[in-house]
């Protein structure tokens, strides 16, 4: 793994909601636009705060984490939908899934890789998107206390991946973070 897997599982193992058990405003946004049985891959998903949200709504998700401690949690606290939820403990450069997702998001997670591994996962990305399917992606554009993120986004980085012809954006904002909400058209 890396070197911030040890950091996570030991902040996952203290809490088990390590960014709270509320959804990110703009996944709750775009399932309106989503069949409900539909299948979405959260990359980083760490204890699922999203993850739990999108099964409650009837969507069948596959989490990936480095972290063995949050997928742990996230396991625990899906209960009864189980069914719908596979785990996938790697890192998100090392899939080798071939389904294509009506949704992929990823919320946290770009600022701690480095920006080349960026660049060929969000090639992986949209082209396991299927047409009319959602990316959701937000990352960090200020170093955290530590000055320690291998990436930071500066002005419209993460908004170029989507200025494609294949790709709408739906949403995109920068402030302290970036996010993108784009649809494949
Ligand atoms: C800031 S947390 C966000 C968790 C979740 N997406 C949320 O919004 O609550 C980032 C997550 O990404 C995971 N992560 C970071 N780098 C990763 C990588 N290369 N592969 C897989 N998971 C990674 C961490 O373990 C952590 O759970």
């Amino acid at each position: 793994m890396n070197k911030f897997n040890d950091i996570f599982d030991s902040r996952y193992k203290q809490g088990k909601a390590l960014f709270g058990n509320e959804p990110m405003p703009l996944v709750v946004e775009a399932i309106k636009t989503l069949k409900k049985d539909g299948k979405v891959l959260d990359l980083g998903v760490g204890d699922g705060r999203n993850a739990i949200y999108l099964l409650k709504n009837g969507f069948n998700v596959t989490g990936v984490d480095m972290s063995k401690e949050g997928l742990e949690n996230l396991k625990e606290k899906a209960g009864n939908y189980q069914d719908k939820l596979t785990l996938i403990n790697s890192n998100v450069l090392d899939l080798e899934l071939t389904d294509k997702f009506d949704m992929i998001i990823g919320i946290g997670l770009l600022h701690f890789l480095e920006y080349s591994d960026i660049q060929k996962l969000m090639d992986w990305v949209q082209n396991h998107t299927e047409s009319g399917g959602i990316n959701i992606f937000v990352a960090k554009m200020m170093q955290n206390m530590r000055n320690n993120l291998p990436y930071i986004f500066e002005a419209g980085v993460l908004e170029s991946f989507y200025t494609v012809p294949e790709w709408e954006i739906i949403q995109y904002e920068e402030e302290h973070r970036a996010s993108i909400m784009a649809r494949k058209k």
